[in-house]
């Protein structure tokens, strides 16, 4: 979501004060993090055949892993930059076909909705690699499309005040999710065109819904469409996919973040859940609602009560939105699934913690918005290894994601952390039954209302909670928290204020959390990893002694590779860093960073060459997305948004004169065929 799009809005009217008012971040928590005992991805990969499958059941050497290449300068062209000794390719830009069915891309917009319900979406955002039959040259790549550039989409813009159905079809189909089987053939990764896998997911394919939403008897689904159907339990379409996850079982995340701007609302009263999670009362994001439909195909978008109740309008359809989606890529006949268990709220993505046998599994999900919140979901059943490698993996995820307790997070002072539980049996901050309180009185309503519940925890209000991460080798959670330049440290202490784990007014660079979890799963124990900066400014701003090789705003997208190298995107909304390089990623390995014992960020002045530029974007565009083959040979990195690129299948080239700009997957792999990175 680029600094252009993000709803200024703050939408938290909680009074959570940080506990105690802090004026100057007190940093010396270094060392306090215990962390566990190192385990291997690797076993855990080759038994499981799958990318990234982080299972502590295994344990063998950590090898010595080192950074093998040089920090490369900042870039501002219309083209990417990586290291020496390094390639990048086009793979599947926006409008690329994965059927027959859909005609070649047009450089004129003039491609029809069914061209784009046949062809890869736009605006690709998180992503994973799922080999195919263990290979590490062939598997099938999930990309979300978070949004559209109607400008790029269509022949001239989008046209103003009600919409014509046909340029909104294709505004719909250009959301979503793809699921394509891709390939090395002659040395170059190629889309299987036509493959049985290869599909869509768009914001108005069917999905099913499960989990406590589902199950309330308060009929939280029902619509005019759902009344029609033998199973209620449905929503059309997935929103604003913005980051993504996976899960030990096989199966692909995909997470609905800005999803309340394609809703709207407008007799006045919004339910309570509408308006906490801000439902405009003023038209939809790109005007769906607005064509001429008797069917609800777009009128479903307004979610205003017209009818004489809920079976006969769509005042519910939001409820069917703002989840964590599972999808099976290996069964291309199956329905996604949307877990309510994990909480509504504008999920920026979903990480697995490393699992145990028989312990629970837990998943990590951030609300990206202004003083919003950390969550986390510990599932009731307990792992069980057999379960990496399942018949029916949407069976399995029914059995670890539908039932379990959403917590969210509460920084303390000197490190220290707890959960507290979103059950209508836990006790507020004011010492209330969270049960007792109007709209909170089932699991299915607390969940509804996810953000609402947390206000009345007393949850920590953070500066826009981004993508999580977890250390392969010893369970660390990260998490990025982009920027909050409404971050005002004034006197009249309200949520607005700097607390501990937010302690920069105007925060304009954002900065990077980390904790390990305590066995309770109650509490955990963090620190501040990493404070994005210019170069060029002063050490109460530039607390991680940032340069010009590794100055970066605004973290964003977050991802270890199961090696241990933890790759950090941005979504730069900073001029000050801006006017040196676009975004970009980077690499660090945390496990081998010095252990400093000072009053400062793990990344510091005494270690920070050890943070690398490995990769910038062009002109205008997010770094955001990441997947890795295998074997570490590909890199699949998402450029989203890019201004004036690409002109080439060679993603280094420079465009010279104007095209029309294609969100795209960069592959990136070195020119020897070695491991990445190192
Ligand atoms: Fe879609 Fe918060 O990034
Ligand atoms: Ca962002
Ligand atoms: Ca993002
Ligand atoms: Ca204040």
């Amino acid at each position: 979501m680029s600094k252009e799009t993000f709803d200024p809005t703050i939408y938290n009217p909680s009074t959570n004060k940080p506990i105690s008012k802090v004026l100057e971040v007190e940093l010396s928590r270094r060392g306090m993090l215990k962390r566990t005992a190192v385990v291997s991805a690797f076993a855990a990969l080759a038994s499981a055949g799958l990318t990234g499958c982080r299972d502590d059941e295994t344990t063998s050497e950590v090898p010595d892993l080192r950074l093998g290449f040089e920090s490369i300068p900042g870039a501002k062209e219309d083209a990417v930059a990586v290291p020496e000794g390094y390639k990048a390719d086009i793979l599947a830009p926006w409008g690329t076909p994965i059927n027959d069915q859909a005609n070649v891309w047009k450089n004129d917009g003039s491609n029809t909705s069914v061209d784009q319900l046949n062809a890869m979406g736009m605006h690709h955002d998180g992503m994973h690699f799922f080999p195919l039959n263990n290979a590490a040259d062939e598997g099938l790549l999930c990309v979300n499309h978070e949004y559209i550039d109607q400008s790029a989409l269509h022949p001239n813009g989008a046209t103003e005040g009600i919409r014509p159905a046909e340029e909104v079809r294709k505004e719909i189909n250009a959301h979503g999710v793809s699921v394509i089987h891709i390939k090395v053939v002659n040395n170059q990764w190629e889309l299987v065109t036509g493959s049985r896998y290869n599909r869509r997911i768009t914001s108005a394919t069917e999905i099913d819904v499960a989990g406590p939403i589902a199950e309330s008897p308060l009929n939280l689904l029902l619509t005019r469409y759902t009344a029609t159907k033998n199973n209620a339990n449905i929503a059309r379409g997935t929103n604003n996919n913005c980051g993504n996850g996976y899960t030990p079982w096989g199966t692909y995340l995909t997470c609905e973040e800005n999803w309340p701007n394609y809703f709207t609302r407008n007799d006045g009263a919004p339910t309570a859940d509408q308006k906490r999670l801000g439902i405009s009362d003023d038209g939809t994001r790109y005007g769906w609602e607005t064509p001429v439909d008797a069917s609800g195909e777009f009128s479903r978008f307004n979610i205003t009560p017209s009818g004489k109740d809920a079976s006969d309008d769509f005042r519910n359809e939001a409820n069917g939105h703002g989840y964590i989606v599972e999808i099976d890529p290996y069964e291309p006949s199956s329905k996604a699934i949307k877990r309510t268990a994990l909480g509504r709220f504008r999920h920026e993505d979903c990480t697995f913690g490393n699992v145990e046998k028989n312990k629970p599994v837990v998943f990590y999900s951030g609300h990206d918005g202004r003083f919003e919140y950390m969550y986390k979901f510990v599932s009731e059943a307990l792992w069980d290894p057999a379960d990496s490698n399942p018949n029916d993996r949407l069976a399995i995820g029914s059995k670890y994601m539908d039932k379990g307790t959403l917590y969210v997070a509460q920084f303390n002072e000197a490190g220290a952390g707890r959960w507290l539980a979103l059950t209508p049996q836990n006790t507020t901050r004011d010492g209330r039954l969270l049960g007792d309180i109007e709209g909170f009185k089932t699991l299915a309503e607390v969940l509804l209302n996810t953000p609402g519940a947390a206000d009345l925890m007393g949850a920590t209000p953070m500066d826009r909670p981004e993508w999580t991460a977890v250390d392969p080798t010893d369970g660390t959670v990260y998490v990025t928290l982009t920027n909050n330049t409404k971050r005002n440290n004034s006197d009249d202490a309200t949520e607005n204020d700097t607390n501990v784990a937010n302690p920069r007014d105007n925060n304009e660079f954002g900065h990077i959390i980390r904790w390990t979890e305590n066995a309770d799963h109650q509490s955990f124990n963090w620190e501040f990893f990493l404070f994005g900066a210019p170069a060029a400014s002063s050490s109460d701003i530039n607390r991680s002694a940032l340069n010009a090789s590794n100055e970066l705003a605004s973290p964003d997208g977050l991802a270890f590779d199961p090696r241990g190298i933890l790759w950090i995107q941005t979504d730069n909304s900073a001029d000050e860093v801006e006017e040196n390089t676009n975004d970009q990623m980077l690499a660090i390995i945390p496990s081998q960073l010095n252990q400093a014992n000072s009053n400062e960020p793990v990344v510091n002045a005494g270690n920070q060459e050890q943070l690398r530029r490995f990769f910038v974007g062009p002109n205008g565009s997010e770094v955001t997305g990441l997947a890795f083959s295998p074997d570490y040979t590909s890199f699949f990195v998402n450029i989203q948004h890019p201004a004036n690129w690409p002109s080439s299948e060679v993603a280094t080239v420079k465009t010279i004169g104007e095209v029309r700009p294609r969100s795209s997957t960069v592959v990136i792999r070195r020119i020897d065929g070695g491991k990445i990175g190192v």
